[in-house]
């Protein structure tokens, strides 16, 4: 089983969990879901950043102390992981001692390997961001200079250790050229090439103004810098330094899914940090878009962030998990809305699918007594039956793009031409005509059913494991590979019941 490493960004616990992080999140349960059930071994990580200048403020404005604070808050990013249903997973911290001893090795090998160097450090700093600019990115508004984010940056002059990422240009350049996919979007990848290609100054690596970092190596007077142990968490989790671990074979990552205003850490000083400490890079960082509500930049200034917790509790979390995914084409920005959000349930997933599995369901409970029936394969079926063998694999090469929207697109395409189907054939008018045809009409919908729902298990799995349950598959079959094996005729089918649940059209 080869193995496949798929990580999150850790969450700063500044603050409580909001759509953004449930976003990436998602999208990274659902290749960890889909790899499994392709029978991949398969380590998905997840985590909290609980170390800067920024945690420590919002410590200090809860009147906490540092670490009171961020126990408390990291809880809540494990709470919204269970609520998101995201699959089987470890939850790092950056205050662990096992990530101390990670970055301090890293450090020394860094240091050792005549990587890193100590200087004086003189620029503009964004705690908000926790990132360094560059004069010529910075905007001026009432004699106050902003990042191209928005947040506000401060002037910051001290001693300071670097990393010489300057002489990394030229093979991070190479490294992409080599490997094509590596950085995506398309779109992303050039502006990262870009980015390098202008050139690339050394970074500042510690920071000695505040002490709520992990200690530099034989300097009391540093902390790391927040992205440097930060970054480092996705070898931690492995047991980097002993890569005798057995969870080292994960590494390479196979993707680092993130935003896309934190591409830069992940593509460029990264894969810079691993290389030069004699590490492979990741294969993959894919970096998605950002959402707005209402047409709204999402701010906490403006009180319109979206929380995950109150939409699952409004809509379900399967219409949840299948809207963010569905709305937005992966990789660029889109907007939310309540109302988006019920056009996709009510029109999609009740109307389309739900109906289609509903329809068939109660026919063969009416008037086949619940038993699963057969028959033989008549010309107008080849539509639908030739369609799904082909449908796990092309889910894998959406999957492997992270094209979710169309993963999903083209499983409702079929679900929508089984419907066609449905209403061509008419199962219900032929009871009375020609039993037997309405027989094999029902067997067909159930085997095409029974395709759609495992393949949209990863996205949707409380509801899809339902179908399979009404569908009769048993629960250690309800996978890519239990495909291969037929129902037996006969088998009996619980009586079904809706999956979805429409709600009312905000006004
Ligand atoms: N701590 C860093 C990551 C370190 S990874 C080594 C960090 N944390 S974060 O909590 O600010 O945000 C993490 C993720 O949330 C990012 O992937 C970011 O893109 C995502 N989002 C935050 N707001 C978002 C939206 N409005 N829309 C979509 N995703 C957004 O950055």
């Amino acid at each position: 089983m080869t193995p496949y490493y798929i990580t999150t960004p850790i969450y700063y616990v500044n603050d409580r969990p909001h759509i953004g992080h449930a976003y990436t999140s998602l999208a990274a349960d659902v290749l960890a879901r889909w790899k499994r059930m392709q029978g991949r071994d398969v380590f998905f990580l997840t985590g909290t950043d609980e170390h800067g200048q920024k945690v420590e403020k919002a410590a200090q404005d809860a009147g906490e102390e540092p670490q009171a604070f961020v126990d408390r808050v990291s809880t809540s990013f494990r709470e919204l992981a269970v609520a998101m249903g995201f699959s089987e997973h470890t939850f790092i911290r950056t205050t662990e001692p096992r990530h101390y001893a990670a970055c301090q090795a890293l450090w020394l090998k860094l240091r050792d390997a005549g990587e890193i160097y100590k200087g004086e450090y003189a620029g503009w700093y964004a705690v908000r961001d926790e990132a360094f600019y560059g004069p010529d990115e910075l905007v001026e508004r009432d004699g106050q200079k902003f990042a191209p984010s928005g947040a506000p940056v401060e002037w910051v002059s001290e001693p300071s250790w670097f990393f010489r990422l300057s002489a990394w240009q030229d093979r991070l350049l190479a490294l992409f050229d080599a490997n094509p996919e590596m950085i995506a979007p398309p779109s992303r990848r050039n502006e990262v090439m870009a980015f390098v290609r202008a050139g690339l100054q050394d970074l500042s690596i510690s920071r000695a103004s505040f002490r709520w970092g992990v200690p530099v190596p034989d300097d009391d007077q540093h902390v790391m810098y927040v992205w440097i142990d930060a970054l480092t968490n996705y070898i931690t989790a492995l047991g980097y330094p002993d890569t005798e671990n057995p969870d080292w074979r994960y590494w390479p990552a196979d993707v680092h899914m993130v935003g896309k205003d934190i591409l830069r850490f992940h593509a460029i000083y990264w894969p810079a940090m691993l290389m030069a400490a004699g590490l492979a890079p990741p294969r993959r960082v894919f970096a998605h878009g950002w959402w707005t509500n209402e047409g709204q930049k999402i701010s906490k200034s403006l009180g319109n962030v979206i929380d995950p917790l109150a939409l699952v509790a409004d809509f379900g979390l399967d219409p949840v998990r299948y809207f963010l995914l569905r709305e937005v084409p992966f990789g660029q920005d889109g907007d939310f809305s309540r109302r988006s959000l019920t056009h996709r349930l009510n029109g999609e997933l009740a109307d389309v699918l739900g109906n289609l599995a509903n329809r068939t369901l109660s026919l063969i409970q009416r008037n086949c007594g619940g038993l699963l029936p057969d028959g033989p394969v008549a010309a107008e079926d080849a539509a639908i039956l030739d369609a799904l063998p082909g449908l796990p694999e092309a889910m894998d090469g959406f999957l492997d793009r992270q094209e979710f929207h169309l993963a999903l697109e083209d499983v409702f395409r079929h679900i929508r031409a089984a419907n066609g189907y449905i209403t061509v054939a008419a199962p219900w008018s032929l009871k009375k005509t020609d039993f037997g045809r309405m027989e094999a009409v029902l067997r067909h919908l159930h085997t095409a059913l029974r395709t759609y729902a495992t393949v949209l298990m990863p996205f949707m799995p409380t509801s899809m494991d339902q179908l399979l349950a009404q569908l009769g598959v048993p629960e250690e079959a309800r996978n890519l590979a239990g495909l291969a094996t037929p129902l037996p005729a006969g088998t009996l089918l619980p009586p079904p019941s809706p999956l979805f649940q429409k709600v009312e059209l905000p006004a």
